[in-house]
C-alpha cells in the first residue's frame, strides 16, 4: 500500500495520522473510494466532482482545491507502480481540540491511500452473492444527506456484519419508508421483464459514479428504465430530456419505485457485482 498524508509519501506500514484528527474522534471527513484501471482512475472528474459537493454539505475546505486533489490521487496511484487498482482520497477536518467543534481545526487533512482490493472473491462474483435484508436502515436524508460520501459509515458497517452473521454475502439496506435503498457499499440495479429498476437518490442511495455509468450505458443502448420524477410522472430513461431539479443543479434519474415496486425479500440472490 502506497499512503499519500500531508504532502508526503510513503509506505502504508509508515503512514500515522496524530489522534486528535477530528476524522477519527468524530468522523467528522469524506472520501472517495476509486478504481483504476490500466493506470487511470476511472471517472476521476466524476469522484472528484462529488468530493466537491460532500466538502460543501459539510463546509469543509479542500486544500488546494480540486486540481491539487487530482494530482494527489495519480501520484499515489502512481507510486503504487500497479496499474489496476483502489485509491481513496480522504478529506478530515484535521487535528482540533477534543469536542465536536470544527472551528477548532484549522486545516483539514489530505490522504490518499492505493492498493489493490478484492471484496468479493472471482467464484464468488460469478456464482453470484447472497444477500439479507439488513434491520439497519438508511439515515434520512435531513439526518445524513446520502448523497454525502462522509467518513460515517456505522450503518454500512452494522449492515454488512449483521449479514457476514447470517451467513450472506452483504445486506440490502431500506430507507425509514421501507423502500429499498442500496448494499452496504454498492447500488442495486434489478432487472424486471427486460426493465432496469435502481433505487432514485431521494430513497437514500449514494449517487453511485458507478450507477450514473449503468444508467448513462442503458441509455445509450436503448435499454428500457423506469424512472419517475418527484411530481410522480413516468418516463423512460433514455428518452428522458435532463432535468436540473436539486439544490445544486445535478441532473437527477429516479425509478418509478413506487408504481413498480420491488419488494425487499428476507433473502435473496444477486447475480453479479461491479464491485471487485
Ligand atoms: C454506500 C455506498 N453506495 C454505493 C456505492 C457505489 O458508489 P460508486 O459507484 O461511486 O463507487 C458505494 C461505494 O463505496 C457506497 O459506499
Amino acid at each position: 500500500m502506497k499512503v499519500w498524508i500531508d504532502g508526503e509519501l510513503m509506505d502504508g506500514a509508515h503512514a500515522r495520522i496524530p489522534i486528535i484528527d477530528h476524522g477519527l474522534l468524530y468522523g467528522d471527513g469524506i472520501f472517495e473510494g476509486m478504481r483504476a484501471t490500466g493506470g487511470r482512475i476511472f471517472r476521476l472528474d466524476a469522484h472528484l466532482a462529488r468530493l466537491s459537493y460532500g466538502a460543501r454539505a459539510l463546509h469543509l475546505q479542500l486544500p488546494g482545491g480540486l486540481p491539487a486533489l487530482r494530482a494527489v490521487a495519480e501520484q499515489t496511484l502512481a507510486a503504487l507502480g500497479d496499474p489496476d487498482a483502489y485509491v481513496r482520497l480522504i478529506v478530515t477536518r484535521g487535528d482540533g481540540a477534543l469536542g465536536v467543534d470544527p472551528n477548532t481545526c484549522p486545516r483539514p487533512r489530505v490522504i490518499c491511500l492505493a492498493d489493490r482490493i478484492a471484496l468479493f472473491s472471482e467464484e464468488k462474483r460469478r456464482a453470484g452473492l447472497a444477500l439479507i435484508t439488513s434491520s439497519v436502515r438508511r439515515p434520512a436524508q435531513d439526518v445524513l444527506d446520502p448523497r454525502v460520501k462522509s467518513l460515517n459509515y456505522l450503518n454500512n458497517v452494522l449492515a454488512k456484519g449483521e449479514a457476514r452473521r447470517q451467513g450472506a454475502d452483504d445486506a440490502l439496506l431500506l430507507n425509514a419508508q421501507g423502500n429499498i435503498a442500496e448494499v452496504s457499499v454498492a447500488n442495486l440495479f434489478v432487472v424486471q421483464r427486460g426493465t432496469l429498476l435502481t433505487p432514485p437518490t431521494t430513497d437514500g442511495c449514494l449517487d453511485g459514479i458507478t450507477r450514473g455509468a449503468v444508467l448513462e450505458l442503458a441509455r445509450s443502448l436503448a435499454i428500457p428504465t423506469i424512472v419517475h420524477d418527484r411530481h410522480g410522472s413516468r418516463h423512460r430513461a433514455h428518452r428522458q430530456p435532463r432535468r436540473r431539479d436539486d439544490r445544486h443543479g445535478r441532473s437527477a434519474c429516479h425509478h418509478a419505485q413506487a408504481r413498480r415496486r420491488i419488494r425487499a425479500p428476507a433473502r435473496c440472490r444477486v447475480a453479479g457485482c461491479a464491485a471487485q
